[in-house]
């Protein structure tokens, strides 16, 4: 066991997070799991918590002590580890702030002793308020202002790409920034505000979708899979260490048309509510009309990019 590949997951029982964990095991990797089971659960890890190469350590990233000794002989590391979820980050901004800045700068650290290969998921959010057809990585940025609580989120996950990259320029370090798109699938919870799991257990129960502002604004959801194989397909590609990648789907919806689509898979004749942002959110909550991907660069480096069709995913989601 100990000469297998070690990969550290911080983050790992997650929702992503355990999708990575699954496929790096089934790949034959020893897999070590730092979560301090904030907003994710032991269950989401409940396939593989039987298995000889799993490890998981409950707690914060930044109370391991002997973070540096764990990475240094690692493969890579996998920092997922952050305060997500719209909700969550507009109730609660400091905890928001101060965990993504907080665990990067520990984790970023501690591999640039060892040189460990690490690579760090950021957000679509850092776009923020910028209005392009589809985003591309190296394109201007557009985050509203600090009193607006919400704008946390994408500021300190930004704050989080800078420092990464100056780790690469500084020190040399193989580090790589995906910044996930909306990323959807089984085991993602509704309870911090993502729309579709929220949908799904709605048009379920037969309660009303509660569909946010007037609907019109689009997003493209990633199947949870085709996220985890741009994830793994990074670090093994030289050539993007100290670069940034978009990941994400590029198939767009408005929420409305999400909201009716998820009516007509489930089966369901619950009614679609439309509730203004600031009864929803916090007054003054501001959001994007549309946020697309440009996932060229992915598809250059790593001949991969995204294709789970969106009817697919939904099906997914509501099968569970
Ligand atoms: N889901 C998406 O659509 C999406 C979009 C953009 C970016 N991301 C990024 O992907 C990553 C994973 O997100 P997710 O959707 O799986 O969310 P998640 O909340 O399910 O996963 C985050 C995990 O980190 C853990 N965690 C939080 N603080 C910690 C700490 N200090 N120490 C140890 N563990 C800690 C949580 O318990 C949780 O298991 C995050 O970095 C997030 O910013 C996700």
């Amino acid at each position: 066991m100990t000469d297998l590949p070690h990969v550290i997951v911080t983050g790992g029982a997650g929702f992503i997070g355990s999708h990575l964990v699954e496929r790096l095991l089934a790949e034959g990797r020893r897999v070590t799991v730092i979560d301090d089971l904030s907003t994710g659960r032991v269950e989401n890890l409940q396939a593989v918590s039987a298995h000889p190469n799993l490890q998981v350590r409950r707690g914060r990233v930044s109370d391991c002590l002997d973070l540096a000794d764990l990475v240094a002989g690692a493969e890579v590391v996998f920092h997922l580890a952050a305060a997500v979820g719209v909700e969550l980050v507009v109730k609660s901004p400091i905890r928001t702030i101060q965990t993504n800045l907080r665990e990067t700068e520990v984790v970023l650290e501690a591999v640039s002793r060892s040189r460990t290969p690490l690579l760090l998921t950021s957000t679509s959010e850092v776009y923020g308020k910028s209005q392009k057809d589809a985003f591309r990585e190296d394109d201007d940025l557009l985050i509203g202002p600090p009193h607006l609580g919400r704008w946390s989120y994408a500021c300190s996950k930004l704050m989080d790409e800078f420092l990464a990259m100056a780790y690469a320029r500084e020190r040399g370090l193989p580090v790589i920034v995906a910044r996930l798109f909306n990323t959807v699938g089984p085991r993602q919870t509704g309870q911090y505000g993502m729309v579709l799991p929220r949908f799904v257990a709605a048009a379920k129960a037969g309660g009303s979708l509660r569909v946010y502002g007037d609907g019109t604004q689009t997003r493209c959801f990633c199947d949870v899979l085709d996220t985890v194989e741009a994830l793994v397909r990074l670090p093994r590609c030289s050539e993007a260490r100290g670069q940034v990648f978009n990941v994400g789907s590029t198939e767009e919806v408005s929420i409305y048309d999400l909201a009716k689509l998820v009516k007509e898979i489930v089966g369901s004749s619950s009614a679609i509510e439309w509730v203004p942002y600031h009864e929803a959110y916090a007054p003054g909550f501001e959001d994007m009309l549309r946020r697309k991907p440009n996932v060229e660069k992915l598809f250059k480096f790593v001949r991969f990019r995204p294709q789970t069709r969106l009817r697919r995913l939904i099906e997914r989601v509501a099968m569970v």
